[in-house]
């Protein structure tokens, strides 16, 4: 075969303004936080600076699940088992993924989770995370369990649409007194939360040693020299209580806290009474089969939340997502229905709301942000979550949160709970 004629090269001098186009210097933020913030870009990122940056207690605390874990794993495989089928040809210029639930527009079908002793994480604790949910335009439950009362909360953020989960406790008087400073703090909506009859098991809590407030131990000493950051403003800042119960319960350890919100003797006459107590919305959450669906909404819940606490209560409980489409067909289109537990991944909500769920909720997914970078890193696992949920939304040939279909996602058949 004749060989091939030389390749020849013509060389010139580079221009300037070639070379500009391809240098890209971003512009470099003297935070280190920032900087850090700025280069994750999944919930995983985040999570693994969360683990750098706080105690390994605290992480553990936020990390970590009930007895084996099975459930925890479970609930993010099942999301990771689902098919998105995908509409061709379809225009998804200016896509919209706000979403109309109750009497607000959401600027997209998610929700912050409740979720306790939040400054613990962070010092910037659940005022950073109803701000973030403020500016993003989504709700957010301040937790029976916060470390921020809930004036407060309201303070730092008075437009976000803010909800209050309760623990009913065994103390009538508390229960009623916490209704009460919910509604005038302009709360729209209560989660009763159904699955804490007693407290779950976390192993790695006990392996830690962990007590909440974290107290000082010979480890913890040796922790202050690896995570200096968070001693600093632990140790600065105002000291970490359960705001809500503080008042009337003085100073209460992580045990006594728990004996007096967990009542083993919870029931369908709770809710009765806090149905009685509480004219707004009222939501149960904590739901994991069509019967519990079906009897709450039966004594007056306005919706439901699937969820096992993110693995946290009962170990090998079912994966909400795995239920959620039998539930939809149990309680028809109009009852809402919320889902969390396993979401880390726009796509997660999109495949929640496709499967049936009016929005999703998340806890550890804001939580890793909070940790990773005070308000900063919340914000930031909002916009991760954000742009993922329209990218999934715009590949998926849909323009809009309400034309998402049960089409669009399929389930493999042994991920069906019910
Ligand atoms: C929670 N969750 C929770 N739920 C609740 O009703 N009241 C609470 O005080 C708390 N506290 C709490 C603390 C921490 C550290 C976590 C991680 C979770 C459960 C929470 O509302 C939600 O159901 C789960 O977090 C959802 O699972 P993911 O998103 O964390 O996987």
């Amino acid at each position: 075969m004749e060989p091939l004629p030389k390749v020849r090269t013509e060389r010139k001098v580079p221009r300037w303004s070639e070379l500009r186009e391809l240098i890209q210097l971003d512009r470099i933020s003297l935070s280190p936080t920032r900087r850090r913030l700025h280069a994750a870009l999944s919930i995983d990122d985040l999570r693994r600076i969360a683990r750098r940056t706080t105690p390994r207690a605290v992480f553990d605390y936020v990390d970590g699940a009930a007895e084996e874990e099975v459930t925890a794993d479970r609930n993010t495989q099942a999301f990771a088992e689902l098919t998105f089928h995908p509409d061709a040809l379809r225009s998804v210029k200016d896509p919209d993924p706000s979403v109309q639930i109750f009497d607000r527009r959401w600027a997209m079908p998610l929700g912050f989770a409740p979720t306790g002793y939040t400054r613990m994480m962070h010092h910037h604790g659940e005022a950073a995370v109803a701000r973030v949910a403020e500016r993003a335009g989504i709700p957010y439950a301040l937790s029976t369990v916060g470390t921020t009362v809930v004036e407060d909360v309201r303070a730092a953020a008075p437009e976000v649409d803010l909800w209050f989960q309760l623990y009913v406790t065994a103390d009538t008087a508390l229960n009623e007194r916490l209704l009460r400073r919910a509604a005038r703090a302009g709360c729209s909506t209560l989660v009763l939360t159904c699955d804490t009859a007693v407290s779950g098991y976390r192993r790695r809590d006990d392996r830690n040693g962990l007590t909440i407030p974290p107290s000082l131990r010979p480890s913890t000493i040796a922790d202050m020299a690896l995570h200096p950051y968070w001693w600093v403003n632990k140790l600065t800042t105002e000291q970490i209580r359960f705001a809500s119960l503080a008042d009337r319960h003085g100073k209460l350890d992580f045990n006594q806290i728990a004996s007096t919100v967990f009542d083993p003797s919870i029931s369908v006459d709770s809710l009765d009474w806090v149905r009685e107590h509480w004219s707004g919305r009222l939501l149960v959450k904590g739901i994991l089969s069509v019967e519990g669906a079906r009897e709450v909404v039966a004594h007056g819940a306005d919706g439901v939340v699937l969820s096992n606490h993110g693995g946290r209560q009962l170990d090998r409980t079912p994966a909400p997502l795995s239920v959620l489409p039998a539930v939809r067909e149990a309680l028809g289109p109009q009852v809402p229905i919320l889902l969390d537990s396993g979401v880390r991944n726009g796509q997660d909500v999109l495949a929640a709301r496709a499967l049936g769920a009016d929005a999703a909720l998340v806890g550890r997914s804001y939580l890793y942000g909070l940790m990773a970078g005070g308000q900063d890193g919340v914000l930031r696992a909002y916009e991760i979550l954000a742009a993922e949920y329209q990218r999934a939304l715009q590949l998926l040939g849909v323009r809009r949160t309400d034309d998402l279909d049960r089409r669009h996602v399929s389930q493999p058949l042994w991920l069906r709970d019910a």
